[in-house]
């Protein structure tokens, strides 16, 4: 039996699009073993398990797949196990975390026969985009950067005294959606904004200066086009700076809204977060978690 455990991850961090990612202490574990025939998939302890019922539909199984096809190995059979305490669809990493794990489990389960390099490459190819998979892949505060094709990375020894509230909207915003109201092409001064506000924010991080992540973390080219997906999502924002957060973002495509905070100022965060959605429609699970320092795993 092959266990692996993927974290979930918020990625952007507001300015950094597609670029910036953080793996969170919430998991996604799967249990998996060759079988004789058959497939059989079963959920243990799911929270969350949208989309995931059928194999042609799960992620997990599909990501499996591509790595026994790469290795031209057929399973005659296959047994899997997921417990899954990471929301579907709510902007903190699921499908990053499903395609990792999955991957994962399937060089296991044949030996090896691929490096976590390839691994990660294949991942962000099936994903799209590299802010979630290199994260969910290394832990901890991640810059990803995609050139002439190829994934290379940094993670950042920051940011592990950081506590992060989600508040997870009841809704599903997909991806997809989420990127259709994006531009083809960005002005010269958001693009600036942006690029002054990312590099900040990281340097921010690094140097353990919290003191103008506020301001670091207003993307000002992408949030402004997703937030008519989100009801309420600049009082949410206000309303967690209010109460004491430290910078605060759309997680990932959303719908969750982020927030960093120092120690004790969590549940403050957390319910001024809750209220402001709540004033607007919205009920939402807050979530506290911290960064998760390890990646993908087996245990
Ligand atoms: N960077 C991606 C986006 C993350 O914002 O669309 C998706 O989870």
């Amino acid at each position: 039996m092959v266990r692996v455990r993927a974290p979930a991850t918020t990625a952007n961090l507001g300015p950094g699009f597609d670029t910036l990612g953080m793996a969170l202490n919430l998991y996604l574990q799967v249990e998996a073993e060759l079988m004789g025939s058959g497939i059989e998939i079963v959920f243990s302890g799911v929270r969350d398990r949208l989309v995931m019922e059928s194999p042609q539909e799960n992620l997990i199984y599909k990501a499996m797949n591509l790595v026994f096809k790469k290795a031209l190995y057929q399973p005659t059979g296959l047994y899997i196990e997921i417990d899954n305490d990471i929301p579907i669809g709510k902007g903190l990493g699921s499908s990053a975390a499903a395609i990792v794990a999955g991957m994962f489990t399937a060089n296991r389960l044949i030996g090896d026969p691929f490096s976590s390099e390839e691994l990660l490459r294949w991942a962000v190819a099936m994903e799209g985009h590299a802010d979630n998979v290199v994260p969910c892949r290394t832990g901890g505060l991640t810059v990803a950067m995609v050139y002439k094709g190829e994934v290379f990375y940094q993670r950042v020894q920051a940011g592990q005294e950081l506590q992060v509230v989600a508040a997870v909207p009841e809704f599903i915003l997909t991806t997809e959606q989420s990127r259709s109201v994006l531009p083809s092409s960005i002005a010269l001064p958001e693009v600036i904004s942006n690029l002054q506000r990312a590099c900040f924010l990281l340097a921010s991080l690094y140097n353990g200066d919290f003191s103008h992540i506020d301001k670091a973390m207003q993307d000002m080219v992408f949030q402004p086009l997703r937030q008519q997906f989100i009801p309420g999502f600049q009082q949410v924002l206000k309303s967690a700076l209010a109460a004491g957060a430290l910078g605060t973002a759309l997680s990932g495509a959303g719908p969750s809204v982020m927030a960093f905070t120092r120690a004790g100022q969590e549940t403050v965060v957390g319910q001024a977060m809750a209220e402001a959605f709540g004033e607007a429609g919205v009920k939402v699970q807050v979530l506290y978690l911290k960064p998760d320092m390890q990646g993908v795993h087996y245990y």
